[in-house]
């Protein structure tokens, strides 16, 4: 592990506290320049820090993983944010090898079998890509808001994450869904069509449903599974928990 980049939470957490979303990317990018990567799905918060990003030319690396598995408005959604902004997105895919592998073996719906292959397919998806992303990054910037579900209140806005040897930031921690719904309507950012049917959180296509009024914002992710089992596992190494034994076996 990186014990100097390590050290550097505890600072970090006490300068950005208070700070506004675009004073606390800009400080980062300025802090560790050329080292800091945000990772986007297109979801409604992450399309509010690509705004502050793109709009406000600041120099950060922006990506996303492409499960494949999408829903063709988060594709559109995509399409839309480069024809406004004429920023670089670039883009992560599956090892082919793997994903060939995987449906040979297993077929294509397999994560609905159990918990165990709906965390392989998202290991090769998005895990293992992320890993790839984000070597010699200093800063994952991520949309993560406290609100969207009780493990996530646990979390901090800035997070050593020892899987990848980096600093977490989560510049919207604080934000509601209103508060970053407002903001992309005032800024007129493109936002994926989904949200407006009542999908809140959107991952790949055949694990996301919309939500029903009362229901948790991540209720509708992996909707079939047990709440606890729940994140996907680019999320698992931070410090806030522990390892999930199953991504620990597949990792
Ligand atoms: S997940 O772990 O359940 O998939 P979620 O959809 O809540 O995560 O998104 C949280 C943050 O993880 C996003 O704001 C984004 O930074 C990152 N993220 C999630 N999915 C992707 C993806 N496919 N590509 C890039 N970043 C992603
Ligand atoms: Fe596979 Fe579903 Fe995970 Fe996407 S969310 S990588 S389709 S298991």
């Amino acid at each position: 592990m990186d014990s100097t980049l390590a050290a550097q939470v505890a600072d970090l957490r006490r300068n950005l506290a208070g700070h506004s979303a675009l004073e606390i990317i800009r400080a980062v990018a300025g802090h560790f320049p050329g080292r800091v990567s945000f990772s986007t799905s297109f979801g409604l918060e992450d399309q509010a820090l690509s705004h502050l990003i793109f709009a406000n030319e600041l120099p950060v690396r922006v990506f996303t993983l492409d499960t494949g598995r999408n829903f063709q408005e988060t594709y559109s959604t995509w399409n839309k944010t480069l024809l406004r902004y004429e920023q670089p997105i670039e883009v992560f895919a599956p090892q082919a090898a793997s994903l060939e592998t995987l449906v040979t073996a297993k077929g294509p719906n397999s994560f609905y079998e159990s918990i165990a292959n709906r965390k392989e397919c998202c290991h090769i998806r998005k895990v293992e890509p992320l890993a790839r992303a984000l070597a010699g990054q200093q800063i994952w910037l991520t949309g993560i808001r406290a609100e969207q579900s009780a493990n996530r209140q646990h979390m901090h806005p800035v997070e050593w994450d020892a899987g990848h040897g980096l600093i977490k930031v989560h510049p919207l921690f604080e934000w509601t869904w209103d508060d970053t719904l407002s903001f992309t309507q005032q800024h007129g950012v493109p936002v994926n069509p989904l949200h407006q049917q009542g999908f809140v959180s959107i991952g790949c296509a055949p694990c996301t449903r919309a939500i029903r009024p009362g229901e948790d914002f991540r209720a509708g992710r992996w909707w079939w599974e047990n709440a606890d089992a729940k994140e996907c596992g680019l999320h698992d190494t931070t410090e806030h928990q522990g390892l999930d034994p199953v991504v620990e076996a597949i990792n």
